[in-house]
């Protein structure tokens, strides 16, 4: 990879690059839209991800460019004029963070050209978008010696997702992808940013991803409106109730208190988001206690949550979970990410992957009209340099 990434480099800037770096994708295995209202997650980052082949330049002027969008070609800005321009289209996720990063003070005194390959799927709630950020706040890091350490990183991807891009995401994606380590699962309280890592021990069975091919589309102004949802819920309940937010909630609380809230829908969203989070406590409790099936129940009682109380789900990834739950060897299948389309994850049997990836594959292009695509994918690291 890093020969293949040398010589692109190479024909595209004409150049020699000085490093190559990697950050991963990630997948979340519960704790779904909990991360904006305090609460906890557990993903982990993946073996796949973004690399990039990136060397400092003389000038004032960034250039992008991407093995995944030849055709948009050298992307080209002027680092004291950062702006998110649509034309930019995905450049303009590292460009985001390179202006928090100069917004924050760090030097970076001149410009750079960089190269990026990925081999997460795009729009596929796996994350690709925070994968290129903190891949570039890791590769400026890296080139200038900044100093940054890796939940800073995880914060600049953030703010750049937030600020530059505009949507409002929590700091799960970006913290899962720079706090990653092999074979391990991220417990993560949103609330403190306090977390500690849980050896992912599936005993025989494997991490299945099951990509709908759905694009996100409206996902983003949607993902938005969720989280307005929470916090007019939110704002209700702090009325009667000293919180700080949803995550500070037992269901027993929320259930003596929601109907202050009198708006079913907003009703349903907090609900969603107090239920997920004990859910989510729940299920890391019974992984360390090895009891995987406790595990895969609480994955797939989110998936119904997500369905009935949060609405992000739809037919294709219902279709993904429905199939994959009429399985023999399913421990537990739910939706991962934002939603809207994307992706699923199951705990499935090792003797049982190929059968299924198999049927449920053929269940979904029969009902859906066009495939799933599936991954068998294991725990990896954070950024590193190759
Ligand atoms: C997206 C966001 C995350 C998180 C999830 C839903 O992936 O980027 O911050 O909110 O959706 O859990």
């Amino acid at each position: 990879m890093k020969e293949k990434l040398l010589e692109k480099f190479r024909s595209i800037f004409g150049r020699e690059a000085e490093k190559v770096f990697f950050a991963p994708g990630r997948v979340n295995l519960i704790g779904e839209h909990t991360d904006y209202n305090g609460g906890h997650v557990f993903p982990c980052a993946l073996t796949i991800g973004t690399y990039a082949a990136a060397a400092k330049n003389r000038g004032g002027m960034l250039r992008f460019f991407s093995m995944n969008f030849e055709q948009k070609g050298i992307i080209t800005a002027d680092i004291t004029d950062l702006r998110n321009e649509k034309e930019h289209d995905w450049a303009n996720y590292p460009k985001g963070v390179l202006k928090v990063m100069l917004d924050a003070g760090y030097a970076i005194p001149c410009g750079m050209d960089i190269l990026y390959y990925g081999n997460i799927p795009n729009s596929s709630g796996l994350s690709s978008s925070a994968s290129v950020e903190v891949l570039t706040g890791y590769a400026l890091r890296e080139l200038f010696g900044l100093d940054a350490d890796f939940v800073e990183l995880a914060k600049i991807g953030q703010k750049a997702e937030n600020e530059f891009i505009g949507v409002n995401c929590g700091i799960m994606d970006q913290f899962a992808i720079a706090m990653g380590k092999k074979e391990h699962a991220i417990f993560l309280d949103t609330a403190d940013l306090s977390y500690q890592y849980a050896p992912l021990v599936l005993g025989d069975a494997k991490l299945v991803i099951a990509c709908s091919n759905k694009k996100r589309g409206l996902g983003d102004s949607k993902y938005n409106e969720r989280r307005s949802e929470c916090e007019a819920a939110l704002a209700k309940l702090q009325t009667v109730l000293d919180i700080r937010s949803l995550g500070d909630l037992t269901e027993e609380e929320f259930e003596a208190n929601r109907a202050v809230i009198k708006d079913a829908v907003k009703e349903r969203r907090a609900k969603h988001a107090v239920y997920e989070n004990q859910r989510t406590i729940r299920a890391v409790a019974a992984l360390q206690a090895n009891n995987i099936g406790e595990f895969g129940r609480l994955m797939t009682a989110s998936h119904n949550s997500l369905r009935d109380d949060y609405e992000v789900t739809g037919i294709e990834l219902d279709t993904l979970v429905e199939a994959a739950l009429a399985q023999e060897g399913v421990i537990g299948s739910r939706m991962t990410g934002a939603g809207f389309g994307g992706c699923t994850v199951s705990i499935v049997r090792a003797d049982r992957v190929e059968e299924f990836i198999r049927s449920v594959g053929e269940v979904y292009i029969n009902r859906i009209g066009y495939k799933a695509d599936f991954y068998v994918v294991d725990a990896g690291s954070g950024p590193c340099t190759l």
